[in-house]
């Protein structure tokens, strides 16, 4: 596996790949890799010939209050999981030559980054989208594979793929879990013991909503409902929000018509851990 760590050589690599008529697929993560960041390897072995994972603990995502600074950064442990996984090259740049002094572009999607977690972090996908842009650029991928566990995510980068023409098929991956429901993510590390007995209610809540959709109920205010009882059993679950969206606006909907996102965050009180999870009903991204 090879290590990339300025713009300008994962650039010409890329070249070189394409010039040889190498399909590249590209995982952009912050990190951190966990069973969920290898199963997303896994599905772009699949789609090309060559994979990037970039691991870039991206600034311009994390609002002033947020965790930047915590945020984990075991790299040689990721470089090992990458390669064990069959990564064959992990791009990993420096924040200042993704961001040099003069940098001042950034790419901001409207409307649907206002909704769900834009709501508490206004500034959050127009970083996101900022750095997958230039990911894009750096590394000419032909696919992307992101994550459904953070479907708004995926659904703003596919809006700004089609807006943009960026020349990329943008893939989703179905959320990674562990065996009592709790979906993958870096920040479960931060959660004390209590806290991670008590965030199983989360994916719980998800559960028992899709039991009740495919039982036949179509209105979002009993399912709200469902989640947030699931919720108010345990004090330290601070629901940020419950909602049942369209896929394409993210507006919310009192009924569902064929397709939904039912999408939850909310903050673990020990630690401030916020936790996000989301299951789709009647679709898929
Ligand atoms: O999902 C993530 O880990 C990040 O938001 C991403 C897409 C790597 C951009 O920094």
């Amino acid at each position: 596996m090879k290590t990339v760590t300025s713009v300008h050589e994962m650039t010409n690599l890329a070249y070189a790949f394409r010039s040889v008529g190498k399909r590249i697929v590209l995982i952009p993560t912050m990190g951190a890799l966990h069973r969920g960041h290898l199963s997303l390897l896994k599905i772009a072995k699949e789609l090309a010939d060559v994979t990037v994972m970039s691991v870039f603990v991206n600034p311009t995502q994390f609002g002033p209050h947020e965790d930047y600074s915590r945020y984990p950064r075991p790299f040689d442990e990721d470089c090992r999981k990458a390669e064990a996984a069959g990564c064959d090259v992990v791009f990993a740049p420096a924040a200042g030559d993704m961001y040099p002094p003069l940098h001042s572009t950034s790419v901001q999607v409207d409307g649907i980054t206002t909704r769900l977690c834009g709501k508490s972090r206004p500034t959050h996908f127009q970083g996101v989208t900022t750095v997958v842009l230039k990911l894009f650029n750096c590394i000419k991928p032909h696919f992307a594979v992101f994550g459904q566990k953070d479907a708004q995510q995926l659904i703003i980068i596919r809006r700004m793929v089609e807006d943009l023409y960026c020349p990329v098929d943008i893939v989703a991956a179905p959320i990674v879990r562990e065996n009592d429901g709790l979906a993958l993510s870096s920040r479960n590390a931060y959660l004390t013991q209590e806290e991670r007995s008590a965030a199983v209610l989360i994916s719980e809540g998800l559960q028992a909503v899709e039991k009740l959709f495919s039982d036949g109920e179509r209105h979002t205010a009993p399912l709200i409902e469902t989640i947030e009882e699931r919720f108010a059993q345990s004090s330290l679950i601070a629901p940020e929000y419950v909602e049942i969206v369209d896929l394409c606006l993210l507006e919310p909907v009192d009924r569902i018509a064929d397709s939904a996102l039912v999408a939850v965050a909310c903050r673990m009180g020990q630690s401030n851990t916020r936790l996000i999870d989301n299951i789709i009903l009647g679709g898929r991204l």
